[in-house]
């Protein structure tokens, strides 16, 4: 009889606790709950292209969203967001990285350039006019973030920067094909352009005969 009665109580207080939960599911959003969700603010300043820009930005932007929603600045392309097609690629201090990794807010007194700051329709980048003489592009998506990369290999290249394939650390390095297969690797491009691309990086970095192309 004693079990009996604890078991309706027991009833009366599960039916009490689940009537209480359900009236808290129910209730507005309180303010201290939404808090977690609000957006930490941060100002951040870096140079653009040789122009200093301040922005505040939700900690959590990307460098990537940062040039192209912030500052307008679209020819850095968004393609995977995962770091793994380069077509996200700008140079910051003088090193190529993908934007889509890189927290804005890492980026206090940095100098970044991304291929607007590389030439002008009127002015192009020796890149830029070699991708257009060998037909280093299709559709195009891919070109901004190769166009960077290369300029940064080739300034890799030039400070003796060693790849996974350089053969003898001990010797100057050399502009080879395959230095720059390996080197631009990070850089995908779908419309698969990659043999006229290493043809126009390889006229930029002092000519490479169709023999070494092969
Ligand atoms: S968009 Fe950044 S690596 Fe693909
Ligand atoms: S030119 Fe189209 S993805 Fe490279």
């Amino acid at each position: 009889m004693a079990d009996t009665e604890d078991l309706s109580l027991s009833r009366r207080d599960l039916m009490a606790a689940g009537a209480a939960s359900a009236a808290i599911a129910g209730a507005p959003a309180t303010a201290s709950a939404a808090t977690p969700d609000a957006p930490h603010l941060a100002q951040v300043t870096f140079k653009v292209n040789g122009q200093k820009r301040s922005l505040t930005l939700d900690t959590r932007t990307t460098l990537l969203d940062a040039l192209r929603e912030h500052l307008r600045l679209t020819g850095t392309k968004k393609g995977c967001d995962h770091g793994q097609c380069g077509a996200c690629t700008v140079i910051v201090d003088g090193r190529r990285i993908n934007s889509c990794l890189s927290l804005a807010v890492m980026h206090e007194g940095d100098e970044i350039t991304t291929i607007e700051g590389l030439g002008a329709p009127d002015k192009l980048h020796p890149l830029q006019a070699a991708f257009i003489k060998h037909d280093g592009y299709q559709c195009g998506y891919c070109t901004p973030g190769q166009i960077c990369s290369a300029k940064a290999v080739l300034d890799e290249i030039k400070a003796g920067v060693p790849s996974h394939v350089t053969a003898d650390l001990t010797d100057a390095l050399k502009v080879t094909a395959e230095e720059l297969r390996e080197r631009m690797s990070g850089n995908i491009c779908r419309c698969g352009a990659y043999s006229n691309i290493v043809e126009a990086i390889g006229e930029v970095a002092g000519g490479l005969s169709k023999g070494e192309m092969a």
